[in-house]
């Protein structure tokens, strides 16, 4: 009885629920259409303009000019890359008070890992396995954004990729689309809180709409082609949960899609996204990726903006062909003005949902900035993301973490740099603020331990590449010294020391946009450090940082233990003092293959069966594998050690069959058996053994991050219902096929524990 009553007090408050949104969007359409009678055309589509007066970081070529009277003339619905409550207010005075209908602007920036408080980058944070963590980091990054007058937000980057030459690797999280999808659902979450209109929440923007991540040869902007099976089951899932979060904005990306470039994708933007996914926000293109369409063969600028709008595209970065083609185009029958009105809607009912047609300046309070950014409290989360996305590669004879005892050599070009602590993608960070490895290891070490710094190598020898890398500022400084001189003055510090810490790897730009790199390794005057500090005889531990998977065979070799920190933010130094010294016992995790070298690429775990596996990782004639290395990769997705030591035992499934609308319940006992409390992502992974179409040998069906004390036990259940095993088919729908399914459980991807069950 009582059961019936919670029903119905349930049922009818989503009713209730329901019709107030309904009414709420009546209101809105309303609202909108009464507006939209007093446009001109020319209003609506300067409504469908986005701009950036620079000064952020530009990402093509071209940058806006004349923004103040475009704005004055009506010709502007947005700006981005342009901070503070005051600029920001005098720019939205312009459009409120300057021009005929006083339509306020809508203000966006790319705050990717953190806004002032910069957190690890993407993918680093992603190796953290904690939704609850992104999330907050992202509630953090929207609080300091909004304080400096920023609500919308041209994250989440949710494009998988299994290809790290591609500089872009980085932004994301990493190969997988199950723990892709998680993560952007926490991200969207995160940022906009459900509520819009709250004044610390911003508009997400979920990009880049899409197969991004799989250029042809990890080179970026190249072009994609991909059967419509591999991208609904592998590379569509993230941004369908994003949208189901109900992310505000979609971004569409660089690339074609089915020989169609997406800005123009009408099958895409129209027919997926707003009709079988019933998306109903706001498309905006990338950096001139409408103007782009010209050098892919599309037309003039005029036809590539009338494409554009046609297939379904809202708003226009920067590339002015809609502000100055689209009413010739009317005029000439090559787009209709309903096509116009329907653009101009959408950023409009943007603005509304914003909260903006309420008050045009919700945002802009001048006391916020100081109060909300870089509070040491965003510091502390920042600080404790970081520590807890650190990977832990390897650690021969427990070589971590370190004694606070003893004489430490600190060596390597990043161990005492601020200029690339934050990584790529981090225009609205200061990497001046970042906290150095050598101050947070003597922060942290304490008086007992003696730290001594040499610089050892460059990040990269090579002044052209230099050149390339330092287009932000300085991120490879080459010193004056000679490379012989600097490795000398290593090495002798290293002899002195006890055990040496050398921290190499990449600089922060040499990942991110238009950073691709055909060769993955560690550049060489940093594996000519390795080497003769590891031939100096003493226990070594490398701290290697960089925005993507990196081919580290040699470095595996030579050092006792590696921590993997990806690319760290402002708290870097502390953080990974904070691991190196067991503060914090490292639980981050990779969520991307690392190869053993790049010819493997594209490598990743949940690859289809083949008709000649290849048995044991040993090479056998016509057998599908290399002759020159193993098929296995370094180091596996979802890898990665702990200071104490995790034993799976009794993996129980908890029936032999099941059918669709039930459940079945999978569990595993998770013991603590070595010396340090510690946290345990246990991993769950499904094989279809006989279906219609091939399958992933594996993939990914659950996760939890789990503390488990030293000694102790905890039993690790999870439920799988009959979606979970369902896929996109060739006729691209969504189903499960009855069969004998097979179930792992472990700490990695490689997990030995196995069950089976069957689906009726
Ligand atoms: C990038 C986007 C970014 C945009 C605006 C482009 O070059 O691809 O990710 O949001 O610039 O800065």
């Amino acid at each position: 009885m009582r059961k019936i009553f919670v029903l119905i007090a349930v049922l009818a408050i989503t009713a209730c629920s329901n019709n107030n949104q309904k009414s709420a969007d009546n209101e809105m359409d309303r609202f909108i259409s009464e507006l939209m009678g007093k446009m001109t055309i020319q209003e609506k589509i300067g409504q469908l303009n986005l701009v950036t007066p620079g000064g952020g970081i530009l990402t093509g070529s071209v940058v806006s000019t004349d923004v103040e009277s475009k704005i004055k003339a009506g010709n502007v619905g947005g700006i981005f890359g342009f901070y503070g409550p005051d600029k920001l207010r005098q720019a939205q005075k312009m459009a409120v008070e300057e021009t005929r209908l006083g339509i306020p602007m809508i203000f966006g920036a790319d705050v990717i890992h953190g806004y002032k408080t910069t957190v690890p980058i993407p993918l680093g944070l992603s190796f953290s396995w904690d939704l609850e963590l992104i999330e907050k980091t992202a509630q953090m990054a929207a609080k300091e954004a909004t304080a400096d007058g920023i609500f919308w937000n041209f994250s989440p980057m949710v494009d998988v990729s299994r290809d790290p030459r591609w500089g872009r690797i980085s932004e994301g999280s990493g190969e997988d689309p199950f723990l892709g999808s998680e993560i952007a659902k926490a991200m969207v979450k995160g940022y906009q809180q459900n509520d819009l209109k709250a004044p610390h929440t911003m508009m997400a923007t979920v990009k880049h709409f899409a197969l991004y991540g799989a250029p042809e040869a990890g080179r970026d902007y190249n072009t994609v082609d991909m059967s419509r099976m591999k991208m609904f089951n592998e590379y569509m899932p993230p941004f369908k949960a994003a949208i189901d979060a109900g992310v505000g904005c979609v971004m569409t990306s660089f690339n074609d899609v089915d020989g169609i470039p997406a800005s123009g994708n009408r099958w895409l933007l129209t027919e997926l996204l707003r009709g079988q996914w019933e998306f109903d926000g706001f498309v905006v293109s990338d950096y001139t990726s409408i103007n782009e369409m010209i050098d892919h063969g599309m037309g003039d600028l005029q036809a590539v903006s009338a494409m554009a709008l046609n297939a379904g595209l809202d708003m226009d970065m920067v590339g002015e062909g809609f502000l100055t083609t689209l009413e010739k185009s009317l005029n000439e029958g090559k787009v209709t003005e309903e096509a116009i009105n329907l653009a101009c809607r959408r950023v409009l009912e943007a603005k509304y949902k914003l909260g903006l047609f309420d008050d045009p300046y919700r945002y802009f309070d001048d006391a916020r900035p100081a109060k909300d950014i870089l509070s040491a409290e965003n510091r502390e989360i920042a600080r404790m993301a970081a520590a807890h996305s650190m990977v832990l590669l390897k650690n021969t004879n427990q070589m971590l973490p370190l004694k606070k005892s003893g004489n430490i050599a600190l060596i390597g070009p990043l161990a005492n740099d601020k200029n690339n602590m934050l990584g790529t993608w981090a225009p609205t960070g200061d990497p001046q603020l970042s906290v150095p490895i050598l101050e947070g290891m003597k922060s942290v070490a304490g008086e007992n331990v003696k730290i001594v710094y040499a610089k050892g190598a460059n990040i990269s020898d090579d002044p052209v590449f230099a050149a390339k890398i330092n287009v932000f500022g300085p991120r490879i400084e080459i010193d004056e010294r000679s490379a012989e001189a600097m490795l000398k003055e290593a090495v002798n510090v290293a002899k002195s020391a006890d055990v040496v810490v050398a921290v190499v790897g990449e600089a922060s730009e040499m990942s991110g946009e238009s950073a691709s790199r055909s060769d993955i390794t560690i550049p060489e005057s940093q594996k000519k450090l390795v080497r003769a500090l590891a031939a100096t005889g003493k226990p070594l531990v490398l701290v290697i940082m960089s925005g993507r998977p990196l081919a580290i065979p040699e470095e595996n070799e030579l050092a006792d233990a590696i921590l993997f920190t990806g690319h760290p933010g402002v708290e870097a130094g502390n953080a990974i003092a904070d691991v190196v010294f067991g503060e914090t016992n490292p639980s981050g995790k990779l969520t991307v293959t690392f190869p053993r070298n790049v010819g493997q690429v594209p490598i990743y775990y949940a690859m289809r069966k083949t008709g000649r596996p290849q048995a044991d990782d040993v090479f056998t004639k016509f057998r599908s594998n290399y002759l020159d290395v193993e098929n296995s990769p370094l180091f596996p997705f979802g890898f990665g050690l702990s200071y104490t030591n995790f034993e799976y035992a009794n993996l129980a499934v908890s029936k032999q069959t099941f059918s669709s609308g039930d459940e079945i319940e999978v569990s595993v006992d998770v013991s603590n058996t070595g010396n340090f409390d510690g946290e345990e992502v246990v991993q769950l992974y499904v094989r279809d053994v006989v279906a219609s179409v091939t399958r992933p040998l594996k993939e990914l069906k659950g996760f939890k991050k789990i503390f488990i004390k030293k000694g102790e036990t905890e039993t690790v259940t999870f439920n799988l219902s009959a979606n979970d095993l369902a896929f996109y088919h060739q006729d691209l729908q969504f189903y499960a096929e009855p069969g004998e399914f097979m179930v792992f459980v472990g700490g990695n991807s490689d997990a030995p524990l196995s069950g089976k069950f069957e689906l009726k």
